[in-house]
């Protein structure tokens, strides 16, 4: 009797926790077949190696478009759809072109120089957390809206819209409904469709979306869908992370109270916070455009696959004792913001929010904690970045 392959990705128990069946599918073959949220077959790659190899190969594509694209969430269903992709969505040589354009606004150096920036932001948001508790909810008012400022400023996105792509982004990020998702996609495209055309009017528009409306590099429809995915991109990834970043450094007061105690700790620290969470389950999504023997098995032309961090990024192999948060590890080779052409645009950007927030969150509350067991928080659904939507704390 042959058992049906079990369904990935699947159901986090507790939300800074990989899900336990995890532990079991990263005891059995590198590469192994598993069912999606739309009921294909996939195939989903356990180890590290194999999942760098598979990341660096130029035979897998990640055009959501093509036929066996691994459809594992009403989103991504939502994408194989759209007649244009954005970045995360596009092959060479399209994706290199545009990955060039908007890069200058995310090297180390350029993001380096909003430095204080960020850190004003970080502390206007503990000012108005603090003045309205204790108590407070540690997502609703720090986790989310700090990255979510910073990549309004980046972008240029006017901040007196938050409310509304607030509101769009949550019907379409957390919807199991695909009409609605649909609905608030096209809400949100049309809002940017909208600002581009405003912005070419306008020399002294701000940001990425400023800088490149009218510049003739990118059409006008290019631009309004890449500037709505990266609000998306740029703010969901990073608000879970500090959400799930505080909840891990709660659970284990001995090592954030060394990383109070010296500030150079905390940059090794969130690399492993990156491992030990891996919370994009949901990227690193792939299908085959040719035939591609690995591992002595065969990934036949159109079939999809699954390379997601939380497995590649606790192989005991690489990582020593993977399921122990360390901060004081090497975690520096994670694939938590992927690996190879498409490996995170934002993760220079994203470090040093993580860095500065999860350093200010205990220089200004040294009490911080939760008024929950880190077990009753809620998980959000497989397919989804994982996270939390609420995180009640007092001090
Ligand atoms: C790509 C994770 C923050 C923008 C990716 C990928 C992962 C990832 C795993 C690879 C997807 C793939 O290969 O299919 C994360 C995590 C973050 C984070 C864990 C926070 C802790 C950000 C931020 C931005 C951003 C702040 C800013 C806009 C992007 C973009 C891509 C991407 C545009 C696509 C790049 C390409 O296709 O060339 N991210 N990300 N991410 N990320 Fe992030």
């Amino acid at each position: 009797m042959t058992t049906a392959p079990p369904a990935f990705p699947q159901a986090r128990v507790c939300p800074h926790l990989p899900p336990p069946a995890y532990a079991e599918l990263r005891q059995g073959p590198a590469l192994r077949r598993v069912t999606t949220h739309a009921g294909q077959l996939a195939w989903l790659v356990t180890r590290y190696d194999q999942a760098r190899t598979l990341l660096k190969d130029p035979r897998l594509s990640s055009d959501r478009r093509r036929p066996g694209f691994p459809v594992i969430s009403v989103q991504v269903k939502l994408l194989t759809e759209r007649k244009r992709q954005a970045l995360i969505g596009m092959d060479p040589p399209e994706h290199d072109v545009q990955r060039r354009m908007f890069l200058p606004d995310f090297t180390l150096k350029k993001v380096s120089e909003r430095r204080a920036d960020i850190e004003r932001i970080v502390q206007e948001s503990l000012d108005d957390m603090m003045e309205h508790g204790p108590p407070a909810d540690l997502y609703r008012d720090f986790a989310l809206p700090v990255p979510f400022r910073v990549i309004c400023r980046l972008l240029g996105a006017p901040w007196e819209d938050r409310d509304f792509f607030q509101d769009a982004i949550r019907r379409l990020v957390r919807t199991f409904d695909t009409a609605e998702g649909r609905q608030a996609g096209a809400e949100l495209l049309v809002y940017f469709e909208h600002l581009v055309t405003e912005y070419k009017t306008r020399p002294d528009a701000a940001g990425l979306i400023g800088r490149l409306a009218g510049s003739g590099r990118i059409s006008d429809d290019d631009l309004a869908l890449a500037a709505m995915s990266l609000l998306i991109a740029g703010h969901e990834t990073t608000a879970a992370m500090i959400a799930l970043g505080a909840v891990t450094l709660m659970e284990n007061p001995d090592q954030l109270a060394a990383i109070r105690t010296d500030p150079e700790a905390i940059k090794p620290a969130v690399e492993e916070l990156l491992r030990f969470q891996s919370i994009a389950d949901s990227a690193n999504l792939r299908v085959a455009t040719a035939d591609i023997e690995i591992d002595g098995v065969v990934i036949k032309a159109g079939e999809g696959i699954l390379v997601p961090g939380s497995l590649a990024n606790r192989d005991a192999e690489v990582f020593e004792d993977p399921d122990t948060f360390d901060a004081r590890r090497d975690a520096g080779g994670h694939i938590a913001f992927g690996y190879g052409r498409h490996q995170c645009l934002g993760q220079n950007l994203a470090r040093l929010e993580l860095q500065i927030a999860l350093t200010a969150l205990w220089q200004r509350i040294p009490t911080l904690r939760m008024t929950v067991p880190a077990e009753e928080l809620t998980a959000r659904p497989p397919g989804a970045i994982q996270g939390i939507d609420a995180l009640p704390v007092t001090w």
